[in-house]
């Protein structure tokens, strides 16, 4: 018998139809995450689901999934499942890596031109029937070229920006837990800092660490006091990583130049200081939205999830200590 799968959100057709030659496929075509009654109801007699982001993945919504084997996220983050929750019930995790590096790391350096380079202001400027002469000072920016950036978090995507931030002949400063391997420091010409250094340093500041309970509000008032006046923000990881008011506050005041943020706490809410400042560039969660990259991540979940599914030991699977005790 084939296994029952649950899609929460709805995905390119022509990863259903694959999945659909394996797995009896149910799924909420509505848009965003389905309720969480409709998501427990959908869980009870299924086998895999295929989650997105803003799929809250807990304990409660696995009691309701007693033969659920696997959940596979369309995404590399994986803050919206509780993964020891699942490891204690033999349910088997999986992410979507490396597949959105480059996407990510593409938007990440637009927000920084942008930002810097006051690219929103002058698009409004333009449209607004206000431009009426070449001006020597009108909209003027920030250099982005050979201006020092801080990378915080060195992996797959920090290394990204970094070497686009080699192209624009940048020095680089990165913080993390753990040193870069030797070979990586040295192809990317990057120094690793306490984080307090890298703000102190560093004229653009660009978030690539994960969220975890150590990193939420990793950047709150007293880490934006150290940063330059002239400095300028890029999140591009998860909201919750900056804390929101305090950046509005550091912003509105001037004690930081500007901000480029993909990301926010509350998605899809924005924080109210933030929506009526001109010096943040504000996008809604589409750091990996190229369309590739998109059918790419979902292709990948549905292989991961058919992986688990055959017994095998899918190939981003991110609990490998659920493995001996996994559901058959
Ligand atoms: C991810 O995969 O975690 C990204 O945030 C999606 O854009």
């Amino acid at each position: 018998m084939k296994p029952t799968i649950f899609i929460t959100q709805p995905v390119f057709e022509s990863v259903i139809q694959k999945l659909a030659a394996h797995c009896h496929v149910t799924r909420n075509t509505e848009d965003g995450p389905p309720a969480r009654d409709v998501l427990f109801a959908a869980l009870a007699g299924c086998h895999g689901v295929l989650t997105q982001l803003n799929d809250r993945m807990d304990g409660e919504a696995m009691d309701h999934a007693p033969d659920l084997r696997v959940i596979a996220n369309i995404a590399v983050g994986y803050d919206n499942i509780d993964v020891p929750a699942a490891t204690a019930r033999g349910i088997l995790v999986t992410n979507t890596p490396g597949i959105l590096t480059d996407t990510t790391a593409d938007m990440a350096f637009a927000l920084l031109l942008a930002a810097a380079r006051r690219l929103i202001e002058g698009d409004r400027f333009a449209r607004s029937g206000q431009w009426k002469r070449w001006k020597l000072d009108l909209l003027l920016g920030t250099d982005a070229h050979h201006a020092t950036i801080g990378i915080v978090g060195l992996g797959r995507i920090g290394q990204a920006m970094a070497r686009r931030a080699r192209g624009f002949a940048m020095p680089i400063l990165y913080s993390s837990p753990r040193r870069a391997a030797p070979e990586v420091e040295q192809e990317l010409a990057a120094r690793h800092v306490p984080l307090e250094t890298l703000l102190q340093e560093s004229d653009f500041v660009s978030l690539h660490c994960p969220l975890r309970p150590d990193t939420r509000h990793l950047i709150g008032a007293a880490e934006l006091a150290l940063m330059k006046p002239t400095a300028i923000l890029i999140n591009t990881t998860r909201g919750p990583v900056v804390d929101e008011t305090a950046l509005a506050d550091a912003l509105r005041q001037g004690r930081i130049r500007a901000a480029g943020l993909d990301v926010f706490e509350k998605e899809p809410e924005i924080h109210p200081g933030l929506l009526s400042l001109d010096n943040v560039v504000l996008a809604p969660h589409m750091g990996s939205g190229s369309r590739q990259t998109r059918l790419r991540m979902v292709e990948v979940a549905a292989q991961n999830l058919l992986a688990a599914l055959r017994g095998e030991a899918p190939p981003n699977l991110l609990n490998p200590k659920a493995l001996p005790s996994r559901r058959a």
